[in-house]
């Protein structure tokens, strides 16, 4: 793949999402405890990387890192054309608004707004206007066009991550992260959700991290990523979801 291939119109290397030497620890000096260690990784436009690890390796430190509610030890993270770990509170949160779209296991939508109103919800936050049309085309692509009137109780939990989902798209961020976004999801509404994260990469030219336990949901991926105890074990391209399995397991049973 050619360096520019599948930029959007318009984006250039201010776009790149990258990691350089990122470590992070957590407690004070005498019981130090390093969760995530000289961390490298690039994020290519258009495409799909899955984070995989043993609990506790350092997967939610490292999203937690890239959305600025971690502050590293050492190194450095580009986000959006910033170094981001020099921000303040009050950058890193215009930051989390404008440049990253988030999707946890708890869909976390405000119940008393409608399903329209919580999509656009961090269009209001961020003071940007809000093209109605447009939230109706995401709600369409995530196929809730028909909820937009309702409130978050009145959907089914795969609904509801869908809305999330919406929600997550609705700035156009550099980079969508889905932290085990299908943890509480049955397989068909997961089987929806994978879908959808690989055609707004494929289709809509969007990058995503997801980080899972899913061999299933990794194999959506293009690259699955391995780590353990903060460090990277290593990666995988294209893989199966049996290739996926297999390399878990060696990674649990090395010392
Ligand atoms: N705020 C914190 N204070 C102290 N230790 C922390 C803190 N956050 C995370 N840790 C520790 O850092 C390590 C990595 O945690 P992290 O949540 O990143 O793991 P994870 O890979 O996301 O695990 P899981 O798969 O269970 O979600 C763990 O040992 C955890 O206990
Ligand atoms: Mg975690």
């Amino acid at each position: 793949m050619t360096k520019n291939q599948g930029e959007r119109p318009g984006s250039h290397d201010d776009h790149a999402v990258t990691v350089s030497g990122l470590s992070k620890s957590f407690g004070a000096e005498a019981t130090r405890f390093w969760a995530l260690t000289n961390i490298d990784l690039s994020v290519a436009p258009r495409s799909f990387t899955a984070i995989m690890g043993p609990s506790g390796s350092g997967k939610t430190t490292l999203l937690n890192c890239l959305l600025g509610l971690e502050k590293p030890d050492t190194g450095s993270i580009r986000i959006g054309g910033m170094d981001i770990t020099g921000l303040g509170e009050a950058q890193l949160a215009e930051m989390r608004r404008s440049h990253v779209g988030v999707v946890f296991q708890s869909y976390n939508l405000i119940p008393s707004l409608t399903v329209a109103d919580n999509i656009s919800l961090p269009l209001r936050l961020a003071g940007r206007r809000i093209d109605r049309g447009r939230v109706r085309d995401l709600a369409e692509t995530v196929g809730v066009g028909a909820t937009l009137d309702r409130r978050p109780a009145q959907l089914s939990g795969g609904q509801q991550q869908r809305v999330a989902f919406a929600r997550a798209l609705v700035t156009d961020p550099e980079l969508i992260v889905a932290d085990e976004p299908t943890g509480a999801l049955d397989t068909a509404s997961s089987d929806v959700l994978l879908g959808l994260l690989r055609s707004i990469v494929t289709d809509l030219g969007q990058r995503a991290l997801l980080v899972t336990h899913d061999p299933r949901a990794a194999a959506v991926a293009d690259r699955v990523l391995f780590l353990r105890d903060g460090r990277w074990y290593g990666e995988l391209r294209g893989a199966t979801e049996g290739q996926i399995a297999a390399t878990l397991t060696d990674l649990g049973r090395q010392p």
